[in-house]
């Protein structure tokens, strides 16, 4: 049977604007040559420091950044890149749960219009509207009620609640979530995890998570890949990765956790994250483990059910 999602070494680039008139005169890379599956029901959550790349991946999955090279398929079928029929299709399948929610709903509008808006777009009756509304608010555990109100009228886990309930109007197949949690407290994360963890097994959702928490990733996600410079460094079932990192990035990131256990501060992952300007791996600045190869040959991700990017690796 096919994944639900596939992308097959998909790149996206932002335009550098430079000179007297703007013109682009060169492009950044922020997704190099990535390739993932996603299972019916599955959640692929996706790691990695600030800058690696996660929303602009997240962002080309729903078509809000165009994808520069590779192929993405949906349920097996390729999606035609250029066509706009294409991602109209993709962007019903493929919904996005923004970070912030409080920015991402209009102020202006109440919930009944916020929620029956994708309706409206895809021209469906009326009674079927109301019907779906209604369903989709119970699903997200808000009360009718709520129809009739502003988001500023919630706090910020009902809104994030009010954000996932919009994504789901168009009864997507993939929910794509950037940092859905991180502006939330504790105890609302954990009931916002908690939803996104009944969705997926009531309407056999899948879900690319993505997250800076390592801890929250382990609770809910079933797999995980390691973004590092726009590349997939690692990927892998989520305990295996978490509890056996195999890449020095990786273990690197998984030391670096904040712990309440005082006696054993976090190590920090020192340096910056910056492209190499020789051939290797795009981590040997950083990489304690490099050896003379790893500043020549770059590694590639090896490896089938747990994939790695690592020349150590690869010998062994
Ligand atoms: N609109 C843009 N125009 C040009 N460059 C961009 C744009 N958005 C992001 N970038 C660059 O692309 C790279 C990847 O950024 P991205 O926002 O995808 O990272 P991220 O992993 O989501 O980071 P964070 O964890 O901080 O959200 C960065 O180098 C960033 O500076
Ligand atoms: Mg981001």
């Amino acid at each position: 049977m096919s994944s639900v999602l596939e992308l097959q070494d998909v790149c996206v680039r932002y335009p550098q604007r430079g000179g007297l008139f703007s013109r682009t005169v060169s492009y950044l890379e922020a997704v190099s040559n990535v390739s993932l599956t996603l299972d019916k029901s599955e959640i692929l959550a996706i790691v990695g420091e600030s800058g690696c790349g996660k929303s602009t991946l997240a962002q080309a999955l729903v078509g809000l950044q165009p994808i520069a090279s590779g192929n993405y398929l949906l349920e097996g079928t390729p999606v035609l890149l250029q066509s706009k029929n294409a991602w109209k299709m993709v962007r019903e399948q493929v919904q996005m749960v923004f970070q912030d929610p409080y920015s991402s709903l209009n102020p202006r509008h109440k919930i009944i219009d916020i929620l029956s808006f994708p309706l409206r777009y895809r021209k469906t009756p009326e009674v079927n509207a109301e019907k779906k509304i209604l369903e989709v608010l119970e699903a997200v555990g808000l009360p009718k009620n709520s129809l009739e109100k502003y988001p500023h009228e919630f706090s910020g886990g009902q809104r994030q609640r009010l954000g996932i309930a919009r994504a789901l109007m168009t009864s997507p197949k993939v929910l794509v979530c950037d940092e859905v949690t991180s502006a939330l407290d504790v105890s609302v994360q954990a009931q916002v995890l908690k939803l996104l963890d009944t969705l997926r097994r009531e309407f056999q959702l899948s879900i690319i998570f993505i997250s800076h928490d390592m801890q929250v990733v382990q609770t809910l996600a079933n797999r995980v890949m390691v973004m590092y410079l726009g590349k997939s460094l690692e990927e892998g079932g989520v305990n295996d990765v978490l509890q056996n990192p195999l890449h020095p990035y990786t273990q690197g990131l998984i030391q670096s956790v904040p712990t309440l256990n005082f006696g054993c501060p976090p190590k920090i992952l020192s340096g910056e994250a910056s492209k190499p300007s020789g051939a290797g791996c795009v981590f040997v600045s950083r990489c304690s483990k490099a050896c003379s190869e790893c500043f020549e040959i770059e590694p590639s991700l090896n490896g089938s059910q747990r994939k790695v990017r690592c020349l150590l690796r690869n010998e062994k």
